[in-house]
């Protein structure tokens, strides 16, 4: 999602849209803004694009000196004008913007409804306008009132928010971004630098912790304490786009290390204890299934062969199908088939025709996708978010990550409906699923994938091996390679190297093998074949894998996990090792040639 604000001349209004169609690329299922113009606080909220917030906008009379933005990719709570920022409390006399995730919001829900307060929409940050009007009729000044409802917040977040009668914007972060802008005329505030960036190119990055008092003329931070802190004006010379990518050359880079972040809003409030909480999925939602047919293609095919994978292992009837053979010689269904259609846009006409042909022919529907209000999500029986955020590069990186994450959870409540058990082993299932995003992190900070990726500059044959949950993911591996180096690769199930790719193989030829712990020995023999016939071979594996680390000739590795989980670690490392190899060729890396980022013609 995207934060904006604006303090100064008279009129916000236009800045203020103009900075939130900077920020679409956060974002663009709602948009809302919120205006103090001497009649109180006017707040305009939609779900749609900026253009729609801009058209219903035309005709009113919303202007103002002091203003706040928000355009908002929904996590939580379906893209309606409710739900659409910015939210205000009982009173109207405080409008609040805000990016994250508020992790006590159930409690403070609850004890403002206890407390009389009434609220309008489903979403964790409603509860930041209550809070402070709260406090603000106990007598406290707005700052005050502002850190008061702050301290009671747990998680992450950016917040501004805008208090009837008063000239400032109040703006706080943790773990979350925020920027000030200093302009001539007026002051800004926003989630992103390209807000704002048409306006000033003087900017203040806060801390966490710091809270912002932003005025016409003037930008006061304070620490938690409230004792002042200093932070330096920077001047940015970046062109619009480059600010869009931040310090990132290309927005797959940038979306690779995004995945912590993504995975986590995956993640949030879906694991409970030894068990899943999926709100849109409670105990006993799959009683009547018998059996799951995967459709999805691309990248999401990968990601469901992995679903396969985890629902076989625990003795559940799963097929995943590629969604263009399917559609054309669908396999059979019944009422007792659930048919999920793994896609992270929602819109690809290959899966959507398979859905349909499945729904015609009496089975359950289930999109599990990126994007709430799209096709197979309005059109599916069910649907369940994968919560990745937007992703711009047209080669998929986290909503892949975000994708397997999400089916972990759903086997969990398939395999408990269907058979009556958890999954084996899923206590320690789970607690390794809450660790992934710190996991991932320690790769995404810390990985010798760029160095690595130098051997893979030639131009013969690249082949990905994996066995188990490691052969959909060497599958992702070459797809991404191919993607973006241009480069020829294939990825292959380990066991079938001796079964004719081995023909192949050559000194010439990188063997990039996945390792997780599961088969491990006969990992080992196939990069031993493959060692013997002179392949440069690079090993990824958990760190723990000495084994594979001494038969190979390179060794990457990725932290010791639960091996189910494993795959998905090392798929990081196969998405920087592809990235880094078509930066050292210059190739296109955002915008592959011939490639599109959603295929909407089947
Ligand atoms: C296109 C993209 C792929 C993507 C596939 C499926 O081919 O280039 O990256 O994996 O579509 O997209 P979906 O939105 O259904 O996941």
């Amino acid at each position: 999602c995207g934060i904006t604000a604006r303090v100064g001349g008279d009129g916000s209004l236009e800045p203020l849209l103009s900075s939130l169609q900077n920020l679409e690329y956060r974002g663009y299922d709602s948009a809302g803004i919120a205006v103090q113009n001497g009649r109180g606080i006017e707040i305009s909220k939609f779900e749609g694009e900026v253009s729609k917030l801009e058209s219903e906008l035309a005709d009113r009379d919303h202007d103002g000196p002091i203003g706040i933005g928000h355009t908002r990719w929904s996590t939580h709570g379906p893209p309606t004008d409710a739900n659409a920022h910015p939210h205000t409390g009982c009173q109207g006399r405080v409008a609040a913007v805000h990016n994250g995730i508020i992790e006590n919001y159930t409690e403070l829900r609850e004890a403002l409804q206890e407390r009389g307060h009434e609220f309008t929409s489903d979403t964790d940050t409603e509860v930041i306008p209550h809070l402070v009007e709260e406090r603000l009729a106990d007598g406290l000044d707005p700052e005050a009132a502002f850190r008061d409802a702050i301290d009671q917040l747990e998680g992450s977040y950016a917040i501004a928010m805008i208090v009837d009668g008063e000239p400032t914007v109040y703006a706080t972060r943790n773990g979350s971004p925020l920027v000030i802008g200093v302009g001539d005329d007026a002051n800004y505030l926003a989630s992103d630098v390209p807000a704002f960036l048409e306006f000033t190119d003087r900017v203040v990055y806060l801390e966490d912790d710091d809270v912002v008092a932003l005025t016409d003329g003037d930008h006061r931070i304070t620490d938690a304490d409230g004792d002042p802190v200093s932070r330096p004006v920077d001047t940015v010379d970046w062109d619009p786009e480059d600010a869009e990518k931040g310090s990132y050359d290309h927005y797959m880079l940038k979306e690779i290390h995004e995945q912590p972040v993504a995975l986590r809003q995956t993640l949030h409030g879906r694991i409970d204890g030894d068990d899943v909480a999926l709100e849109e999925f409670p105990p006993g939602s799959f009683d009547d299934v018998d059996r799951v047919q995967f459709v999805a293609c691309g990248t999401s095919y990968h990601a469901a062969l992995y679903g396969e994978w985890l629902l076989s292992k625990d003795g559940v009837d799963a097929t995943t199908y590629i969604a263009s053979e399917y559609a054309a010689s669908p396999a059979p269904v019944d009422e007792d088939t659930l048919v999920v259609g793994v896609t992270q846009s929602g819109e690809t006409a290959d899966t959507l025709e398979a859905l349909e042909s499945a729904r015609e022919r009496g089975a359950r529907t289930l999109a599990l996708t990126n994007v709430i209000g799209s096709t197979a999500a309005r059109t599916c029986d069910d649907a369940l978010f994968i919560r990745a955020g937007p992703e711009i590069g047209v080669a998929a990186t986290k909503t892949f990550s975000s994708q397997v994450a999400t089916l972990v959870l759903l086997a969990e409540r398939l395999v408990r409906d269907i058979t009556g058990s958890p999954t084996s082993d899923h206590a320690d299932r789970l607690d390794a699923l809450a660790s992934l995003p710190e996991h991932v992190e320690s790769i995404t900070t810390d990985s010798r994938a760029a160095d690595i990726s130098q051997r893979c500059l030639g131009d013969n044959g690249h082949f990905f091996i994996g066995r188990g949950n490691a052969f959909p993911v060497a599958l992702e591996g070459a797809l991404k390679f191919k993607e973006i180096t241009y480069g020829h690769a294939e990825g292959f199930a380990a066991g079938e190297l001796k079964h004719g790719p081995l023909a192949l193989v050559t000194p010439e030829t990188p063997v990039i093998a996945i390792g997780t712990g599961h088969d491990e020995a006969r990992l080992k023999s196939n990069v031993t074949e493959s060692r013997t016939r002179g392949a440069p071979v690079i090993a990824i594996a958990p760190r723990t894998a000495s084994d594979l680390a001494d038969v190979a000739e390179e060794f990457l590795p990725v932290p010791a996990t639960h091996p189910d989980l494993v795959a998905i670690l090392a798929n990081v490392q196969l998405q920087l090792i592809a990235y880094h190899a078509a930066n050292a060729m210059e190739r296109s890396i955002d915008k592959p040639r011939n490639l599109a980022k959603s295929v909407t013609v089947e």
